[in-house]
């Protein structure tokens, strides 16, 4: 009777065992964090922007659970889809000219990013073009841009904040499909060709464009 009790003890803890094995082999299968693609690329963000956010480390493998991150379950597996580096860059000295070019291919790894925000970081343009194939929400206010950045590498945006810049160039507005545009606190007065850029997106449902110099002779011919 004791021998056999200990016997079906041991047959449980066996089944317990197996299962806990299985389990973990299951939840590893589903890879737990981001890809390693991912979290090298934004370490190299990281790098880029000098900012010390000790969340964002080397050692921790799983850059889902960093700071500023969404993931989402993309074709089983957890891929970077959000990205707020908004107001990251160190502050630099008043007298020192603050703006910068971000390396747009910095992003590359991230292709599964659906939204970047990089608002408020003095950011007066980037080299290279961005190419993220699903990006649908981008956030640019606050910078220091001059002219709206080449957006031909993002075919799935369909919102775009260029609040508070210093944009007096919208030419590669042109044939975006948007349905959200915000070119609000640019206080420019944006010529008749530039504004029509925007009359011709019939995809827009939202438009913001105060605080520009603009006056009723922006609906002249409308
Ligand atoms: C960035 O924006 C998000 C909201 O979109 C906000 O919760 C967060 O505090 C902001 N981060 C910084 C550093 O301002
Ligand atoms: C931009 O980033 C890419 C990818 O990390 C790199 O190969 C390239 O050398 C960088 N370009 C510049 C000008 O830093
Ligand atoms: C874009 O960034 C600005 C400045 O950080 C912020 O006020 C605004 O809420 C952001 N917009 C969206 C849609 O996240
Ligand atoms: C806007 O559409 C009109 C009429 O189709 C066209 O003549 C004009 O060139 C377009 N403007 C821009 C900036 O695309
Ligand atoms: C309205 O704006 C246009 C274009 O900036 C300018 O030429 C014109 O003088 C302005 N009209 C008034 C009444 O301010």
């Amino acid at each position: 009777m004791k021998l056999s009790l200990l016997h079906l003890l041991c047959v449980v803890w066996t089944m317990m065992g197996t299962m806990i094995l299985l389990l973990d082999c299951e939840l590893s299968g589903r890879a737990l964090g981001c890809t390693e693609d991912e979290r090298i690329g934004l370490l190299n963000l990281k790098a880029a922007f000098k900012f010390p956010n000790p969340s964002w480390h080397a050692d921790h493998q799983d850059c889902c659970r960093w700071k500023e991150i969404k993931c989402s379950n993309v074709a089983n597996t957890m891929r970077v889809t959000e990205l707020h580096l908004n107001d990251t860059i160190e502050q630099m000295p008043f007298y020192l000219d603050a703006s910068w070019s971000l390396n747009a291919s910095l992003f590359l790894p991230l292709d599964e990013l659906q939204v970047l925000d990089l608002s408020l970081n003095g950011l007066a343009g980037f080299t290279n073009t961005l190419r993220l194939k699903n990006l649908r929400s981008l956030n640019l206010s606050g910078n220091d841009l001059k002219q709206v950045p080449n957006l031909d590498g993002l075919p799935s945006l369909t919102k775009i904040f260029l609040s508070f810049n210093r944009l007096e160039d919208l030419n590669h507005l042109k044939g975006l499909k948007l349905e959200t545009l915000d070119l609000s606190g640019n206080y420019q007065s944006f010529s008749q060709d530039e504004l029509s850029i925007i009359w011709n997106m019939t995809s827009l449902k939202y438009l913001s464009i105060n605080w520009n110099e603009l006056n009723d002779s922006i609906f002249e011919g409308k």
